[in-house]
């Protein structure tokens, strides 16, 4: 089969390379995936880029999303799954061999069944982005009546957010951008306001968009770099749920302004969600994806041999929508 590879990390047009590779075969609880499209994300990006250290295994086949069909499954998977459309997560976690490539041999619970209405391109948006804004968003309960902010609502992770927000019956939702074709794409994805976070009073913009109400819970790209702002627009008793801080990693944590207005900081990490979580994004998901009432904005589609350039859009900060990588057609 082919796939794309790199053996040692570096900038993604030299390390990235197709190869001819053996088809894997599905082991006990596992399905064989025929990949139709796989998706980049900004941590397949940094992984193949080093920040994260060495390559963590001799031979990687990036990226952790996907979606495809299944042609085979292993000893103890349920048979009636082979010929089913699916879309998988945390394909490339712990893993050496992720999505782009022809075959992913992968555990079957990897591998979520993809509604008749969703494309496989929309399947290969959803792993990381739309699960982190899922979990971001609903972790601590439901948020219809809330007032909630998005920060970073251009973002993959940001423009999903905004939607599961509006259609999870949200009060108001104010996303933050660095404006102009960000801001429209915000309001695009059913931003009730869009403020931009570089210019003014950032914080007077939001209270002012919310009636100077503040706001209930916030879905965060950049916990360090905007607390200034979030802590004066957060209610007593918000959420801050931060999946994010790359601007500032290890930022001061005003504990007892934070306490005294009895507000919490929940970290997330999609790789990680809990079961129970995870089952509950890949529900509201499914049911959102078989109404067709999430839009996946795509920035750019490529084939497999171009892979590169899917991370490297990753990397840019001009990318607005999904980074895909077209693997196989008639799938
Ligand atoms: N913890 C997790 O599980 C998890 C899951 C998914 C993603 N992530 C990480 O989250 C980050 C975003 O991922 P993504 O796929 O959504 O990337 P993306 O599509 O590139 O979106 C990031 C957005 O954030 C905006 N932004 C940057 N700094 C901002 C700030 N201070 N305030 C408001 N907006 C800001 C960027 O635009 P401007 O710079 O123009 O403002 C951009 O539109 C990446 O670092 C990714 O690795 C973490």
């Amino acid at each position: 089969m082919q796939a794309l590879c790199y053996d040692h990390t570096g900038p993604a047009q030299e390390v990235l390379n197709l190869r001819d590779r053996p088809k894997p075969q599905p082991q006990a609880g596992e399905v064989l995936v025929r990949v139709a499209v796989s998706g980049a994300n900004p941590s397949d990006a940094k992984t193949r880029q080093g920040t994260r250290g060495p390559a963590p295994f001799p031979l990687i086949i990036p990226n952790s999303d996907g979606a495809g069909r299944i042609e085979a499954v292993g000893k103890g998977v349920d048979p009636a799954r082979i010929g089913e459309r699916v879309w998988l997560w945390n394909a490339a976690f712990g893993r050496p061999f992720g999505t782009a490539a022809d075959y992913i041999a992968l555990p079957s619970e990897q591998a979520a069944p993809l509604p008749d209405a969703a494309t496989y391109a929309e399947g290969a948006c959803l792993g990381i982005p739309a699960l982190t804004a899922h979990r971001c968003l609903l972790a601590d309960g439901p948020v219809t009546g809330l007032d909630v902010l998005v920060t970073g609502g251009a973002g993959a992770v940001g423009a999903y957010a905004i939607q599961m927000a509006k259609l999870s019956g949200a009060r108001r939702v104010i996303a933050t951008t660095s404006g102009g074709a960000k801001a429209e794409h915000a309001l695009d994805m059913g931003a009730d306001a869009v403020v931009n976070y570089r210019k003014g009073d950032a914080a007077q913009a939001i209270l002012a968009a919310t009636e100077g109400r503040g706001v209930d819970r916030i879905v965060e790209v950049e916990f360090g770099g905007n607390l200034e702002v979030t802590r004066k627009v957060l209610k007593q008793n918000g959420i801050i749920a931060a999946y994010g801080s790359m601007g500032d990693p290890e930022p001061q944590l005003p504990f007892y302004p934070m306490m005294f207005a009895a507000q919490t900081l929940r970290m997330v990490l999609v790789y990680l969600l809990p079961p129970e979580a995870r089952a509950q994004g890949i529900t509201a998901l499914n049911g959102w994806l078989a109404a067709g009432a999430l839009r996946h904005p795509v920035a750019l589609q490529v084939p497999l041999a171009e892979g590169w350039r899917a991370h490297e859009a990753c990397e840019s900060n001009d990318r607005i929508g999904a980074a895909l990588i077209d693997v196989a057609e008639g799938v």
